[in-house]
């Protein structure tokens, strides 16, 4: 839960009370509100689409993807060419991948990062070339990893000593051409938004540390070891060093500071064996509005104040530029999309604000029960991650209460919005919209109390299409034997 929540209510600037409905962030460019009161994306009113598809439903603007995905690319491409240096752009296919989708993006350019062999099962349905195709994961199978060798993917991100052995194993079984891999490496550089989603301090499971044992100077770090690894298995070709310090970072100097640790650890390895590794990855983690007031983080400023800081350092190194990639997921996918949910039940909640006795301050909150919750959207529960809620169906002027947006699911913590300004007569029936839910909703959902997924509907243009269909009871009871 955010402190504020867990402190009771505030008058954060950041609420807008419904009726004051802004284009522009946390929403996609494609919604507005029309003369009625009703938002509309992508030119599709959410009351027929809400009639059409059903509630709850993941919405997708999908000129708004598009713009973001061709955003990142031109802007990394632009700065690094500057300074010499290539880029590439894979879009990380956890934040929400599906056949659609990957087709979209990489007809934009981008390639496609995967985590698992589920996500490089979509990216290969969805006709993505191996090579375009990059696979991660600390705990990948045998069977994942004979996919993705399969599959020719360009890189195979090996996390630990064990995975150079078995990756190696695997090509090896194979014989034909070295399987190109990366080394995950972790900085120490801890950013983003939550002990979770911070992915490179060394306390976590992922990637292989820059520091030596205290007292043990003269010992290799666990990232060169495994680099020397790397080049002594002749099945292997270490194609480059991957770093991703966590997500949701809204301050750029933690890249400038890891891409410095791994462009040191390049020129070590260079200096002791000859070999310059040819390609870094800087991983993703660019951060996005999630609410009203909140800014993205600008592709164009990032990219010129990265590319600067790669370049100054391999200068002081001494070291040509190796070909960057990155690893966008959130940026692309997270603003493009809105969750659309029906109001079940409202009910008004008197709660303890502060002092004690005759003195005891109350204040009202407002719940508001949508028609999912935690199984479409784990993120407020997981990470105390804030959303915002707005009217979606009609204007009101009614006055604004503190309201609390929770889902449908047996548990308390099942919140979706923490605090927001909803009109006092939100009622059931209205439909209420969540911007910002694109990455890691549909991607992160479950069928907790047997409640089927939403489906994933495309917007453009005034048409909509359905990506991923909903789930019915039928599909979660097919898997049931009996
Ligand atoms: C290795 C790696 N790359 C890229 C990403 C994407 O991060 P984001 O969606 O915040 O850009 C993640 C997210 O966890 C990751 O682990």
């Amino acid at each position: 839960m955010s402190a504020a929540a867990a402190a009771g209510p505030t008058t954060s600037p950041t609420f807008s009370p419904t009726g004051t409905f802004v284009p522009g962030e946390p929403w996609s460019s494609g919604v507005r509100r029309g003369p009625d009161g009703a938002l509309s994306v992508g030119g599709v009113d959410v009351r027929e689409l809400a009639a059409a598809q059903g509630t709850p439903a993941y919405v997708l603007d999908e000129a708004d993807l598009r713009e973001r995905a061709r955003s990142y690319r031109r802007a990394f491409e632009t700065a690094f060419a500057e300074v010499g240096a290539g880029v590439d752009v894979y879009y990380a296919g956890k934040a929400f991948l599906s056949v659609a989708v990957a087709r979209w993006l990489h007809a934009e350019g981008l390639r496609i990062d995967t985590a698992t062999g589920g996500e490089l099962a979509v990216a290969l349905r969805a006709g993505v070339p191996g090579e375009h195709v990059g696979l991660h994961g600390n705990n990948k199978s045998d069977a994942e990893i004979a996919r993705a060798l399969d599959a020719g993917v360009g890189r195979i991100i090996v996390d630990s000593l064990v995975e150079v052995e078995r990756v190696a194993a695997a090509a090896r079984a194979r014989g034909g051409a070295p399987a190109p891999v990366m080394l995950r490496v972790t900085t120490g550089v801890h950013a983003g938004g939550h002990e979770y989603i911070s992915t490179a301090h060394e306390d976590q499971k992922f990637g292989l540390s820059l520091a030596t044992a205290p007292g043990a100077q003269d010992e290799d770090s666990p990232a060169m070891t495994a680099l020397l690894a790397v080049l002594a298995h002749p099945e292997l070709e270490l194609l480059g060093i991957h770093s991703h310090i966590g997500s949701q970072i809204l301050d750029p100097s933690g890249f400038e500071v890891a891409a410095r640790k791994v462009l040191e650890l390049r020129a070590a390895l260079a200096a002791r064996t000859g070999f310059l590794v040819p390609e870094v990855d800087l991983g993703g983690g660019y951060g996005i509005a999630y609410l009203p007031g909140e800014v993205s983080l600008d592709p164009d400023r990032i990219a010129k104040d990265i590319a600067a800081s790669v370049a100054a350092t391999s200068a002081e190194l001494g070291t040509p530029l190796p070909r960057f990639s990155i690893e966008p997921g959130r940026a692309i996918v997270g603003p493009a999309g809105l969750t659309l949910y029906t109001v079940g039940t409202v009910k008004p909640v008197r709660v303890a604000g502060g002092g004690a006795g005759p003195e005891a301050e109350t204040f009202v909150r407002t719940y508001v029960s949508i028609d999912g919750g935690m199984s479409d959207n784990i993120r407020p529960a997981l990470y105390g991650a804030d959303y915002h809620a707005e009217l979606a169906n009609r204007l009101s002027d009614a006055a604004p209460v503190l309201a609390r947006v929770v889902g449908k699911h047996c548990e308390s913590g099942d919140i979706v919005v923490h605090e927001v300004l909803l009109p006092g007569d939100v009622r059931a029936g209205d439909l209420l919209a969540v911007p910002a839910t694109g990455a890691y909703g549909r991607s992160m959902a479950s069928n907790y109390n047997h409640v089927p997924r939403p489906p994933v509907v495309a917007v453009a243009e005034g048409e909509t299409r359905v990506l991923v269909r909903r789930e019915t009871e039928d599909d979660l009871l097919a898997l049931d034997l009996g």
